[in-house]
């Protein structure tokens, strides 16, 4: 028995060493840390439950019979993040790049397959050279097996991709089918296609950080949610992002104790909205102002800035927080921000978190660069989005609500539950100039003086629509609030709603216009 012991003793101080201390220096000389250590500083201390340790590649591999290590290039299992259980697996780069083989798909695989039986988040750390060059097809295949399992799981156990390494060619569709893409800065990148092919086909010059970097992928591509400066700070944004997250479609978010009061007024938001409507402001003030202090998590801050996204807490339960924001691009609607808001409702409405919605939108963005990229497309996912989900819907019409972003910004006929305004809100089909020049247009060919004609019609349509009276009398508005009470409306509103229950017709799936 103590022979039988010794071995597995030797196996096991084998696994950890991963592909060696030689390689392990060079890892860290990359200024990366290896799987292991990411490990420990992800997880509770000794909640980490790893399965297939000891798992080896085939011997008859090409190339590969005298390099057998255990683990092969990734470490798989269970552990706790603040005592929840979460489901991770960490590619070893120390393991022949953590490139990607078979039995490393068969590792992940059997994870995701115990995690989505168990309800369980799925978390994995990449950093990997890609399919394993000398298995194959069957590098392919295992590609193949991970990219089926994150679509399955999607919307049923919150699936999140750390990238701290290279993460390149078809390797990419793992993370971009998961719910969240967390990039550490500098060591972290992703391409389908890299430097060297750029340079074939097109002659252009790029580093792989300026191809596929964090930055990029955050500010360009929105392939990025979350970036962090280091890795240490790119797993504590995963431990961050579960914190709003149930672990499960079945299960709701995990509820705080709140530090702020739900009954706190805000009186700055009563001189927030500049008289001059020309004028933008910051949204963040606003949302900073409604939020549990500190709890707002805002996702792809640098993506499409025209509006934000991202989780806080209201009285301790998470929200997810859409916005227009005034201070870029006047806040209009365009493509990306499509795309933006659209993904964020769905992820929302999957896993039972409340959507509140503020509303500061002069409309579609206008342009033939928008009308040649789909905005039509893209601006219908939002209607989709709002009009598909399920979960408690509360919006807020803080200043314009034009025309089609009107409807598609959780309007009643959005199926919204409670729709608010504050008093300066303007709901209105057009702005006043566009308007007056349509409706009118004969007499103001003929009038003697049409730009004093003109400057009344304006003021005319700006008292008829340029505020939420009509939109309240018509039933299209429940109540017109103080901006400082916003905080307690929209925590008793939740209070009220935290019991709905609304189903969508069955069917297969819709077709999400993309
Ligand atoms: C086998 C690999 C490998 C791979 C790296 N290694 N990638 N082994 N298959 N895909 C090995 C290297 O040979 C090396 O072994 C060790 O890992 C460390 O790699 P280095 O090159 O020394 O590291 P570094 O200089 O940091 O460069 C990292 C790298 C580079 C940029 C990722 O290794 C690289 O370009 N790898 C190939 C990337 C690639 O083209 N992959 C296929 C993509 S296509 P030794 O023993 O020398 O230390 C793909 C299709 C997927 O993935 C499709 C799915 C549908």
């Amino acid at each position: 028995m103590e022979d039988r012991l010794e071995q597995l003793r030797v196996l096991r101080e084998a696994a950890q060493l991963g592909g060696g201390a030689q390689r392990i220096a060079q890892q860290h000389a990359r200024g990366k840390l290896t799987a292991r250590e990411r490990l420990a500083l992800l997880l509770d201390p000794g909640s980490f439950q790893e399965l297939g340790a000891l798992a080896r590649h085939g011997i008859s591999d090409f190339g590969l019979a005298a390099e057998r290590y255990p683990g092969d290039g990734v470490v798989t299992g269970f552990g706790k993040i603040n005592e929840r259980r979460v489901a991770v697996y960490a590619q070893d780069f120390t393991i022949l790049g953590g490139s990607f083989s078979e039995v490393q798909a068969q590792k992940i695989t059997r994870l995701m397959d115990l995690a989505m039986e168990s309800g369980i988040p799925i978390i994995g750390l990449n950093d990997s050279g890609g399919a394993r060059i000398q298995e194959g097809v069957r590098s392919l295949a295992a590609y193949g097996e991970v990219f089926a399992r994150n679509v399955l799981s999607s919307g049923i156990v919150p699936q999140i991709s750390v990238i701290l390494g290279p993460c390149a060619g078809g390797a990419v569709y793992s993370p971009a089918l998961t719910d969240f893409v967390i990039m550490a800065r500098d060591i972290g990148y992703m391409f389908l296609t890299g430097p060297e092919v750029v340079r074939a086909v097109s002659g252009r010059e790029v580093t792989v950080q300026q191809l596929g970097g964090a930055d990029i992928h955050h500010q360009r591509s929105g392939v990025a949610h979350l970036v962090a400066d280091d890795e240490r700070g790119a797993l504590d944004l995963v431990k961050a992002l579960l914190s709003y997250l149930p672990q499960n479609n079945t299960d709701d978010p995990p509820h705080l104790l709140p530090s702020d009061s739900p009954e706190r007024m805000a009186p700055v938001l009563n001189s927030i909205v500049p008289e001059d409507e020309r004028i933008g402001y910051d949204m963040h003030t606003v949302v900073a102002q409604l939020v549990d202090e500190a709890s707002f998590l805002e996702l792809q801050p640098a993506y499409a800035a025209n509006v934000l996204i991202g989780f806080a807490r209201l009285d301790g339960y998470p929200v997810g927080i859409v916005a227009n924001n005034p201070a870029v691009l006047a806040g209009a609607l365009d493509i990306d921000s499509s795309d933006k808001i659209a993904r964020f409702v769905r992820i929302c409405d999957a896993y039972n978190l409340p959507v509140i919605t503020l509303v500061d939108c002069p409309g579609y963005l206008p342009g033939i660069e928008q009308e040649y990229g789909g905005v039509i497309r893209h601006g219908a996912k939002i209607i989709y989005a709002y009009a598909g989900a399920t979960v408690p819907k509360i919006s807020v019409v803080l200043r314009k609500a034009i025309g089609g972003a009107y409807i598609a910004l959780s309007s009643k006929q959005m199926r919204c539950d409670l729709n608010f305004a504050w008093p300066t809100a303007q709901i209105a089909v057009m702005g006043a100039e566009g308007a007056a020049r349509v409706l009118w247009r004969e007499e103001l060919k003929q009038a003697a003086d049409p730009i004093a004609l003109e400057r009344q019609l304006i003021a005319e349509y700006r008292e008829r629509f340029f505020n939420p009276y009509h939109a309240a009398d018509l039933g299209q508005i429940d109540e017109i609030i103080e901006p400082a009470e916003t905080r307690p409306r929209l925590i008793r509103g939740l209070e009220i709603l935290r019991t709905k229950v609304q189903q969508n017709p069955p069917r297969k799936h819709g077709l999400y216009p993309s």
